[in-house]
């Protein structure tokens, strides 16, 4: 089992002015499944390359369990990397994809074709050891190029956007055996997208990439729950806004107070207060109560949207699909904001470009 640290790495390529990846600290522990999450361009394939060895870096470190591995050539550091558009070798059939690896490492013959035959029933393809990969859907290439590299026995395993060129069904499929692979082989894994939903899905940490800088490391639910700034909850879906200012425990905002939990913001800050649609309790409960005309309410199936303006802002409230009386279009009601659902942001986190030590 591998660890992975990223330490002050940074990536320049020739003749750019801004570094791809800047300043990336970053520990990944052995076995744990990691998303690099991220709009397109801002360095997640680059960081991926410097990890295998497939790209030089600028400044900084990669170490593998602690021992940097910056002048290991990539062939020799136990690394594989699995590219979003398969590169299977059209003119082999999938046996040989499959046993490319092993060949070059000369193991032999009877070998090779014991542990091709085994990582072709791993990603459920018996049978088609014959077939040339134009003779495969992208679910099956993709399975392929999975098996190929597996094959060689890697300590660690990159994944470079695996599942975007997959329709919606079979991404669900390859989602499901990626994570009975990692489980089964307990593989260091670091799995790149841009696909907030599917790195969700995946992993147990996410390590969110803004800019070739990373933003938030964390398990999955602190994006929603605790983002920390505007623009990383923005990115993890819909929330709800109000501004004030903080004293004590208690934000002050142009439509009242609202009691908070959050500690480790100086007093008097201005801040972001923030909740997601679901945390929106349709009572009044008295304390961080908030009265605000319907504009909408919309019924979705299983959930029904109310849709209020609190101080400007357009506010997005989900509540079970009963109708509650009182809650009507046009109506003034109560909404509750529990004090353990709000989460505040500093507003000078904002203009921040690089955020503190995470
Ligand atoms: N080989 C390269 N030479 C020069 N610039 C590159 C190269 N590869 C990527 N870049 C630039 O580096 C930035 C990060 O790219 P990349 O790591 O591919 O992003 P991502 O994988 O997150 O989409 C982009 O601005 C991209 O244009
Ligand atoms: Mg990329």
């Amino acid at each position: 089992m591998t660890s992975v640290t990223l330490r002050n790495l940074q990536k320049t390529y020739d003749n750019a002015t801004e570094p791809a990846v800047k300043d990336l600290n970053l520990e990944i522990k052995a076995g744990e499944l990691v998303a690099l999450l991220g709009p397109s361009g801002c360095g997640k394939t680059t960081t991926l390359k410097m990890v295998a060895g497939l790209h030089d870096v600028t400044e900084g470190e990669v170490l593998f369990n602690g021992v940097a591995v910056n002048n290991i050539k990539p062939e020799k550091r136990e690394v594989v990397m699995v590219y979003q558009n398969y590169l299977l070798f059209p003119y082999m059939n999938v046996e040989d994809n499959i046993g490319f690896g092993l060949r070059m490492r000369k193991v032999p013959k009877a070998e090779i074709a014991d542990r091709v035959g085994k990582m072709l029933k791993l990603v459920q393809l018996e049978g088609f050891e014959k077939r040339k990969p134009s003779q495969l859907s992208g679910g099956q290439k993709q399975r392929i190029a999975l098996a190929r590299a597996l094959i060689i026995r890697p300590k660690i395993l990159l994944l470079d956007e695996p599942l975007s060129n997959l329709d919606a069904h079979l991404r669900d499929e390859m989602r499901e055996m990626i994570l009975n692979i990692h489980r089964e082989f307990g593989l260091t894994t670091i799995f790149v997208t841009h696909d907030q939903e599917e790195a969700v899905l995946l992993a147990d940490r996410i390590a969110l990439m803004f800019d070739g800088v990373l933003q938030q490391y964390s398990p999955p639910k602190e994006f929603y729950e605790k983002p920390r700034t505007k623009r990383i909850a923005s990115f993890f879906g819909n929330h709800n806004r109000l501004y004030g200012v903080l004293q004590g425990t208690v934000v002050h905002t142009a439509i009242g107070d609202f009691a908070t939990e959050q500690v480790g913001i100086p007093d008097g800050s201005k801040v972001c207060l923030v909740i997601r649609p679901q945390s929106v309790l349709l009572e009044h409960s008295g304390a961080n109560c908030i009265k605000a005309v319907i504009n909408r309410i919309i019924y979705m199936g299983t959930y029904i949207r109310y849709r209020i303006t609190v101080d400007g802002n357009e506010w997005d409230i989900m509540g079970d699909p009963h109708p509650l009386a009182g809650y009507e279009e046009g109506k003034e009601a109560c909404f509750t904001l529990p004090k353990d659902k709000i989460w505040l942001i500093p507003e000078t986190l904002e203009t921040q470009e690089t955020p503190e030590r995470i």
